[in-house]
């Protein structure tokens, strides 16, 4: 559905009216409660509401970037894909009655909708390096895009989380639940989480590439502490969604493994990789500790920045094996997908010496409410400022503005990404 100028005033309208309300989060509980009662009515008049209002709370963002990004081509065809996909979703708020039919056309609209977008993450960053290769890049522009693609890959996360819910536990693909023991999920929720599981799922398929590079890899040490000692769970386990905490795992332990392989590279032995649990009364934490020898403090605000790598750029000739770092994308978005519900990804690092990375989760399903982004004037205006001007002697060389030369790189992301 192309908008021709015709519409495109309605369109508009439609935009700024659903812009107004706030998207409406919701907890991993909900999600649960709501799924143990499935009711397919009930969950199609939710979302023929929410998704277009979060589609529309985004795209009065993709709005106010700045001009040259926004007449990128890569960035142009995001945009249309969003307003398609918003016009779609508004044909069903126009219909009165709720028919078996009705729900079934939802539930492939949302599916070719999940389909259209699922090439948005690369898209995007093509988009940003258009601009970069045919502009310079000013540091309020650089500022802008890093709050932008944050807000923008997590409102992301968060339509893919409601349209996966919605089509698995109506839409017939249960048998497509990832995990052994597929009826134990709510839609991609599992109710028991086996940390250990995860853990060394994605631990061997990291160490898979490590050793395909390196031609060998550091062993996993795992230790686990519960605050209540007394009742210990033989695994610890949590509410969450697996694919989102082996994402971060998956993204931690390849780049631990590269850390540990570069730096002890002329050495027979590596150190292990320390993965420590913990589950107290309030957070999950999993802290994986490396001696890859650290990261130099310059550096450290860096690390979330979207391209910002220090491994050499994946070769194009081997655009079908999946490389071990490359593309600057692993602890931007695992961070964000910590955050999604409430939890984050810390890092930590000396220099000379190791790295942790912490992954903090909520221990409580009903703490667990998922963090959207609301457009508002707050919003607007950050786009709208002045990069802020430092308040302290020397910031420019020791505070957020030390530039790394960020490679302009006409790449394509790795399958974990693109699966986002
Ligand atoms: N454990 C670690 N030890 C040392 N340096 C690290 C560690 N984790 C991250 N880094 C540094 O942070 C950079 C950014 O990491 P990030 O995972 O975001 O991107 P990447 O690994 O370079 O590429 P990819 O998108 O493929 O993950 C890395 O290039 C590396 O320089
Ligand atoms: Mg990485």
């Amino acid at each position: 559905m192309k908008l021709t100028p015709k519409n495109y005033k309605n369109y508009a309208k439609l935009l700024d009216a659903y812009s107004q309300f706030s998207p409406s989060p919701l907890s991993i509980k909900k999600f649960i409660d709501f799924g143990l009662n499935a009711c397919e009515t009930k969950s199609y008049i939710f979302l023929r509401k929410e998704l277009p209002v979060r589609l529309a709370n985004i795209m009065k963002e993709i709005a106010l970037l700045p001009e040259n990004l926004l007449r990128m081509p890569s960035v142009h065809a995001v945009h249309e894909w969003y307003m398609t996909s918003f016009k779609e979703i508004l044909e069903f708020e126009k219909m009165d009655e709720v028919s078996p039919r009705n729900l079934r056309h939802f539930c492939d609209s949302i599916v070719k909708i999940r389909n259209r977008h699922s090439d948005v993450v690369e898209t995007m960053a093509q988009g940003v390096i258009e601009l970069k290769e045919s502009h310079d890049v000013d540091q309020q522009t650089e500022h802008s895009i890093q709050y932008f693609l944050d807000r923008f890959y997590m409102s992301r996360i968060s339509i893919r989380m409601l349209i996966n819910q919605h089509t698995l536990l109506f839409g017939g693909q249960l048998e497509r639940a990832p995990g052994p023991t597929q009826s134990k999920y709510i839609g991609c929720i599992d109710p028991h989480c086996n940390l250990v599981s995860v853990i060394k799922d994605a631990y061997e398929n990291a160490r898979f590439l490590c050793d395909q590079y390196y031609l060998d890899s550091p062993e996993l040490v795992i230790e686990q502490h519960e605050i209540n000692e007394l009742k210990p769970e033989s695994d610890i386990r949590i509410v969450y969604v697996p694919s989102h905490l082996y994402h971060m795992l998956f993204e931690l332990f390849k780049n631990s493994m590269r850390a540990v392989m570069e730096y002890h590279g002329q050495e027979q032995q590596y150190p292990p990789i320390h993965l420590t649990i913990s589950k107290g009364n309030e957070d999950v934490c999993l802290k994986l500790s490396d001696r890859g020898g650290g990261i130099p403090r310059s550096l450290h605000d860096q690390l979330f920045k979207y391209m910002y790598s220090t491994a050499p750029q994946p070769s194009k000739s081997d655009a079908h094996t999946v490389p071990l770092a490359g593309y600057g994308y692993g602890l931007p978005i695992s961070r964000l997908y910590a955050r999604y519900f409430h939890g984050d990804l810390v890092i930590m690092s000396c220099e000379g010496y190791g790295t942790d990375a912490v992954i903090y989760m909520k221990a409580l399903s009903n703490e667990a409410n998922e963090l959207l982004p609301i457009f508002n004037k707050t919003t607007s205006k950050f786009y709208r400022a002045g990069y802020p001007i430092g308040d302290w002697t020397n910031q420019a060389t020791t505070l957020n503005t030390r530039q790394i030369s960020i490679q302009c790189r006409k790449h394509q992301l790795p399958q974990s990404v693109q699966a986002l």
